[in-house]
């Protein structure tokens, strides 16, 4: 029997959350951002529930874009770093895979290549990860005309650096130079906005939008949680308690022995540590659940265990099921509580931990 670790993951919740960018997507249409093995949903499971909804779907790099044809899919699949060797971009012209061109390499590929894929091209904007700037755009689309490229060029894309702070102006910024840099080529399509940018009031987001995080009931917003965005949690990850006791007023729990009981209580050992994902940084206190009751951890997490005060739940016993992010306890608060974003818990669950389809 193997143990009842498991990341559960409701698909319905995953559709919900794609209708809700929808309808915050002012008309644009919406690319699911299913990268990283879907943030760690299992990138199969994720494509083949929003299949019959997803025009498109976006991810980093091109072997994700396989996973996608892999599961059965037919949709184009944007792959946001482009491509990694010239030899992927016949690849990406056979499969309608859009892979975004992001610097003087990408086009000399793309040059070399003689038959260029459907492509995008990202802008920089201020973000500087990478891009050409707005005043390069125009040499950029000589030598694509030159090379016969332009065609096949959908749009542009640029990436937002501060979306997730609703007081931050570079948005704003960031916007007015993507505006500037591919107004004279009004007919091509523009995408910009990540999850966050579907909860800024009045942000455009043209022609796609691309959330990933918001899919996944994550929150993009720093401050707000999933929930309080009218998110649904589409995973719920789950541990048993594989022994319970009583630590004497005075004891502590645990390596680094950090933690030390005030008064004589009832704790457990929950089946998953930093080996499954479940972050090291999460101290005493971040919160847990069991049978939709909080409690707390206590003292230092291990590779394949941690510890929980039992004191509020005298009933659980060796074998109950503890939350430890899903309905009751929400992700971006363990997230908090570990110093980090929901989307490096998610995508950092490593593949000892079974995600089960709901
Ligand atoms: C270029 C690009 N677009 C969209 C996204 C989706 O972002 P989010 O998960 O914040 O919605 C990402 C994620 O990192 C990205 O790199």
């Amino acid at each position: 029997m193997p143990r009842s670790t498991v990341a559960r993951i409701n698909l319905d919740a995953l559709r919900t959350n794609y209708r809700a960018a929808c309808e915050r997507s002012g008309g644009a249409k919406v690319m699911a951002v299913v990268k990283a093995d879907g943030y760690g949903h299992g990138i199969a499971r994720v494509a083949s529930a929003l299949a019959d909804m997803a025009p498109k779907f976006a991810v980093a790099c091109i072997e994700e874009a396989w996973a996608i044809r892999a599961a059965g899919h037919a949709q184009p699949v944007v792959l946001l770093q482009g491509v990694h060797a010239a030899g992927d971009l016949a690849d990406c012209v056979h499969s309608n895979f859009e892979p975004v061109v992001h610097g003087e390499q990408q086009l000399a590929w793309m040059e070399q290549s003689g038959d260029a894929p459907t492509f995008w091209l990202k802008v920089n904007t201020g973000m500087n990860r990478l891009g050409f700037r707005g005043d390069a755009l125009p040499a950029v689309m000589t030598k694509l005309e030159k090379m016969g490229a332009a065609p096949k060029l959908q749009g542009f894309v640029g990436h937002f650096a501060c979306a997730d702070d609703a007081s931050s102006t570079m948005t704003l910024a960031q916007t007015a130079n993507f505006e500037t840099a591919t107004a004279p080529w009004p007919t091509l399509m523009k995408s910009v906005g990540n999850s966050a940018a579907h909860f800024i009031p009045g942000q455009p987001l043209f022609d796609w939008s691309r959330p990933g995080i918001m899919l996944y009931g994550g929150s993009p917003i720093v401050g707000k949680t999933g929930p309080q965005l009218g998110l649904e949690p589409v995973m719920s990850l789950e541990a048993p308690l594989i022994t319970t006791r009583v630590v004497k007023a005075g004891e502590s729990v645990g390596y680094g022995a950090g933690w030390v009981a005030e008064r004589d209580t009832r704790m457990g050992m929950v089946a998953i540590g930093y080996g499954d994902g479940y972050p090291r940084h999460a101290g005493t206190d971040t919160p847990a659940a069991i049978a939709g009751r909080r409690i707390r951890l206590i003292g230092r997490v291990s590779m394949d265990m941690l510890a929980v005060d039992l004191s509020n739940v005298s009933e659980a016993r060796e074998g109950d099921l503890v939350e430890l992010w899903g309905r009751t306890v929400g992700i971006d608060e363990v997230a908090s509580c570990a110093g980090t974003i929901s989307y490096e818990l998610l995508t950092g669950l490593t593949s000892r931990v079974p995600r089960v389809s709901q």
